[in-house]
C-alpha cells in the first residue's frame, strides 16, 4: 500500500516498498518546509512545471540521489541540460515505470524557470500515478477545466491533491467543483498557506466538500492509502 506524505505547499513523496518518488520539490525556498533537501532519498522526481516553487531543488536532488527526473519535454530537456537523468514525456501520454505508471494530464497555468521566468519550460501538467493498486492524481498549478470530468470518468481516482489558494491557482469555489468533476475518494488540499498571497482556511473546503473524504495534513504529516 503507498504512502504519501505532505512537505508543504505542492510537494509530496508517495513510497511504496522500494519505490521513492517526490512530486515537485520545494524545499530550501520553502518557509513551511518540515525536512532539508539533503535529506530526500529517492528514485524519481515529477515536476508539473518550470516555476521556482515546484523545480524547487529538483536538480540537486536529482545529481546527489541519481534519480530521474520526469517532466515534458521541454522540463526534462532542460534539466537534462544540468546533468540530470530524465524521462520526457507529454500530455495525453502515459508510461509504465518500474514503480508504476505516470500520464500526463492538461494543466491550466504557465511555465519558466530561472530568476525571471525566463527558460521556456513547455506547458504545465498534471500527474496520474499508478502505484500499488491506487491512482493518485496530483494536477499541478492549475484552475478548474471542463476535462476534469472526463479524467473522473476514466480514472477510479484513490487521492486526488488540489490546490486551494487562489491567485495563482483554483480557489476554494472552483476547488469543490474540482472534486465534483474527478470524483475521488480522498482529497487533500494544498497550494496554500505557504504565504499570504494564498492563505487559506483548508477546514472551510473540508466543510463544503460532498462525495470525498477530505484529509487536511500539516507538512510533515503522512498518510497510507
Ligand atoms: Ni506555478
Ligand atoms: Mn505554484
Amino acid at each position: 500500500m503507498p504512502e504519501v506524505r505532505f512537505l508543504g505547499h505542492s510537494c509530496v513523496t508517495i513510497t511504496e516498498g522500494e519505490h521513492k518518488l517526490i512530486i515537485d520539490p520545494f524545499i530550501s525556498d520553502n518557509p513551511k518546509a518540515p525536512v532539508k533537501a539533503d535529506e530526500i532519498d529517492v528514485n524519481y522526481i515529477l515536476l508539473t512545471h518550470g516555476h521556482g516553487d515546484h523545480v524547487g531543488d529538483a536538480i540537486a536532488i536529482a545529481i546527489r540521489t541519481g534519480a530521474t527526473v520526469i517532466a515534458n519535454f521541454e522540463l526534462a530537456s532542460l534539466v537534462a541540460s544540468e546533468g540530470v537523468v530524465m524521462h520526457p514525456m507529454h500530455i495525453g501520454g502515459g508510461h509504465d515505470f518500474p514503480f508504476g505508471r505516470v500520464k500526463l494530464t492538461i494543466a491550466h497555468h504557465g511555465g519558466g524557470y530561472g530568476p525571471d521566468a525566463s527558460r521556456y519550460t513547455g506547458p504545465p501538467v498534471g500527474f496520474l500515478v499508478t502505484i500499488g493498486g491506487k491512482v493518485i492524481y496530483h494536477p499541478g498549478d492549475t484552475g478548474l477545466f471542463l476535462d476534469m470530468k472526463l479524467i473522473g470518468e476514466m480514472n477510479k481516482i484513490d487521492l486526488a491533491f488540489l490546490p486551494i489558494g487562489d491567485n495563482f491557482t483554483m480557489g476554494l469555489d472552483d476547488a469543490v467543483k474540482a472534486v465534483e468533476f474527478l470524483q475521488p475518494k480522498k482529497v487533500i488540499p494544498f497550494h496554500y498557506d505557504t504565504w499570504d498571497l494564498i492563505a487559506e482556511n483548508p477546514a472551510k473546503f473540508a466543510d463544503r466538500v460532498q462525495g470525498a473524504e477530505v484529509i487536511i495534513l500539516k507538512p510533515g504529516e503522512s498518510l497510507k492509502l
